[in-house]
């Protein structure tokens, strides 16, 4: 890992070779820790489902919570989400600043399955961090960043914070000393009706409610509110029924693969999705999502899922899979 280190004093932060070494970095797949305003991002390509799943691997996530995508402008961020009056009005007041939205997706947007996990919405940022926004705008790409902690650890605030937790998982990291705001952005979902709180944070629930001009429903606390983020995991789900582990395959099935050793009864699949031909858990963490959508038969339709091995981000996608699989009313 190399270490970056800011001064409040410096500008054309852009003209240096480390700047430079960082978007390469970036495009190539690789993770570095970048301050905002409110914690240490882990950022990585979102664009990149490989970049994507070494995020979740480094911060030893059981599950794949969809991430921030963050971009250094307005017009960029419209370029990955459609954008309502409340939406505009929002962005227009806070940004650059702690206000994360959730927005529906637009489906050119370049941003993979797995930052979205599977989702038809995303989360945008733009950061009021200076060298976060310069890297999403250098390198022309969204950067999925969750907070640089551990799971189950709290959000990393300091350089400090990121090195005891991550630093074996990083190429860079940049340190520009204890952030601002020290606590995570508020989220606010403008995907249902009523425009909903999902995650207080640094930014005051009334300020926002002032300029929408009505008032924040809490997350689950009303019909037209959408899910808590917790809730979110189980929100896509393919509508063939799954059976996890299988061992044979019946006619008709379409089959999920992990690995080259196909099981009994392969020949009379529907269709073979490939997660990882050389049972590499990020390919199939990275994968995941796109597989099961691709797998999806409708409605009497039926997925088996060759077994996959629990270690490492075998966990994330296992959860992922018991939740499809689970049965649903
Ligand atoms: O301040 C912050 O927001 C920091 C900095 C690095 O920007 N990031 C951060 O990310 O806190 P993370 O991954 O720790 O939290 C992201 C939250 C998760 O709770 C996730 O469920 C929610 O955002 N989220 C992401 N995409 C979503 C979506 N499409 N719908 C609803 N919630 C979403
Ligand atoms: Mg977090």
């Amino acid at each position: 890992m190399k270490l970056w280190r800011l001064h409040p004093s410096d500008t054309q932060l852009e003209d240096t070779q480390i700047f430079q070494d960082i978007c390469d970095a970036l495009s190539d797949g690789k993770l570095v820790a970048i301050p905002t305003e409110t914690v240490y991002g882990l950022a990585a390509d979102a664009t990149n489902g490989k970049a994507c799943a070494s995020i979740y691997e480094a911060k030893g996530r059981p599950s794949f919570n969809p991430l921030i995508s963050h971009i250094d402008s307005l017009e960029a961020a419209q370029t990955h989400a459609f954008f309502d009056d409340r939406a505009l009005k929002l962005a227009e007041a806070f940004w650059p600043g702690p206000l994360t939205l959730v927005l529906p997706k637009r489906p050119t947007s370049p941003v993979s399955d797995l930052a979205v996990a599977g989702l038809e919405t995303i989360a945008l940022r733009v950061p009021r961090s200076d060298v976060m926004r310069a890297l999403c705008k250098h390198t022309g790409r969204p950067l999925a960043a969750p907070s640089a902690n551990l799971s189950g650890r709290i959000s990393g605030t300091t350089a400090e914070d990121v090195i005891n937790d991550l630093k074996d998982h990083l190429s860079y990291l940049i340190d520009s000393g204890a952030t601002s705001v020290g606590v995570e952005s508020t989220i606010v979902s403008l995907v249902g009706k009523r425009p909903t709180l999902l995650r207080p944070g640094g930014l005051a629930r009334e300020d926002i409610e002032a300029v929408l001009g009505e008032t924040l429903v809490r997350a689950g606390t009303d019909d037209s509110a959408p899910m808590a983020p917790g809730m979110l995991t189980s929100h896509y789900a393919p509508n063939s029924h799954i059976r996890l582990n299988a061992e044979d395959v019946a006619e008709g099935e379409a089959l999920i693969t992990f690995g080259a050793n196909l099981p009994k009864g392969s020949d009379k699949a529907a269709k073979l999705v490939p997660l990882s031909d050389s049972e590499d858990l990020t390919e199939a963490a990275a994968r995941l999502f796109t597989a099961l959508r691709q797998a999806d038969l409708g409605e009497n339709g039926k997925i088996a899922v060759m077994p996959i091995p629990h270690h490492g981000l075998g966990e994330a996608i296992n959860d992922r899979l018991a939740r499809a699989a689970a049965p649903r009313d």
